[in-house]
């Protein structure tokens, strides 16, 4: 497959990069006065995760000709601030699975999870830090203000049945994009490029963003969630207004209003409601508009390159579009 291709190249070209970057975050994550923190750092960071965002700061930053040490840093920034937003998701969300193994709030205790989310938010501080560029501190700032936002505009948007696609999009920017970008557009900056190449490069990372959460969104009521290894039918039960469901409500006819009414708004679920939400979106193809969405954001991606001067790895970025809307894993 092309798609899964592109991926295992850049990993294969980004090797040595990137086994620098999983030693800094191994010496980075422990603590000495807390022993909980490796722990549980251990356990999710141990799970492994694709390590997506870190390797688009290796890749953006070696794509722009940078030659030092800081790109390894801040990939391990990138997933520092990656991972910490995973702990804290998992409180809100409930979530009992992640990366494959019973997530931390479930095999310790939410307060454990908020707080070693925070130690590892402080932790991509110091790193980012030790770059020495305000520029880059300005960037991933931001970032990580942003997809607080995302996550905190989702939890009132949620079981709002009246949201709007224009405001999933808001929600899907901050919580999954703004890191993605940003991640991107720092392996530009550290590199010294002009500011329209960082800029060619944070639409991309944006846009891949969007295509990659899409596709999440989309995974999440397919039935395919389970070989993620997170739980199938998560986002019902969470009563999350995502783009299927949104789409989904816009072409319902009564009796199915009066279901997602029920289910959503009100909360009401009961035993094979997740299976009539999937008949839902399939029947009133919502769940292949999804995936039209997906694909469209991934073209726009691949779009956002074309600025920037021809390299192996911008081709393989390019072709790395194809492999977040085509993700099983
Ligand atoms: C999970 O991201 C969170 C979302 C934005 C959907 P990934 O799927 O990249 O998580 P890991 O790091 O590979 O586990
Ligand atoms: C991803 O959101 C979490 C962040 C990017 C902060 P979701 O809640 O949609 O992702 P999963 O399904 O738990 O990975
Ligand atoms: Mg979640
Ligand atoms: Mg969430």
């Amino acid at each position: 497959m092309a798609d899964r291709g592109a991926f295992a190249e850049i990993q294969h070209e980004l090797a040595e990069d990137m086994a620098k970057v999983n030693t800094l975050i191994a010496a980075r994550m422990a603590s000495e006065h807390a022993p909980r923190i490796p722990q549980v750092t251990q356990h999710l960071v141990g799970a492994g995760g694709k390590r997506l965002r870190p390797l688009l700061t290796l890749a953006t930053a070696r794509m722009c000709g940078y030659g030092g040490d800081d790109h390894i840093k801040l990939a391990a920034t990138v997933e520092f601030i990656h991972t910490a937003t995973l702990l804290h998701d998992d409180v809100v969300d409930e979530s009992a699975q992640r990366r494959g193994r019973p997530s931390a709030n479930l095999l310790w205790d939410n307060q454990t999870s908020v707080l070693v989310g925070d130690y590892l938010f402080s932790r991509s501080f110091q790193l980012m830090v030790e770059c020495g560029s305000l520029q880059i501190l300005d960037i991933l700032a931001n970032a990580s203000a942003t997809i607080a936002e995302g996550e905190v505009l989702q939890l009132t948007a949620a079981q709002d049945i009246s949201t709007t696609e224009a405001t999933y999009l808001q929600v899907v920017r901050g919580k999954t994009a703004a890191l993605m970008a940003a991640a991107c557009e720092v392996g530009g900056v550290v590199a010294g490029r002009p500011e329209a190449e960082c800029t060619a490069l944070r639409a991309y990372g944006d846009a891949l963003g969007i295509a990659f959460q899409m596709t999440d969104d989309y995974l999440d009521y397919s039935g395919a969630a389970a070989s993620l290894g997170k739980n199938t039918g998560d986002d019902f039960r969470e009563r999350k207004l995502t783009l299927p469901v949104i789409r989904a409500i816009a072409a319902a006819d009564d009796t199915a209003r009066a279901f997602w009414s029920r289910t959503i708004a009100d909360g009401k679920q009961r035993e094979g409601d997740v299976e009539q939400a999937m008949d839902y979106l399939a029947s009133t193809g919502a769940l292949a508009d999804t995936r039209r969405a997906a694909l469209d954001w991934a073209a726009k991606a691949r779009a956002a390159l074309a600025p920037l001067p021809a390299h192996r790895l911008r081709d393989l970025l390019a072709d790395l579009t194809d492999f977040v809307v085509a993700r099983a894993v």
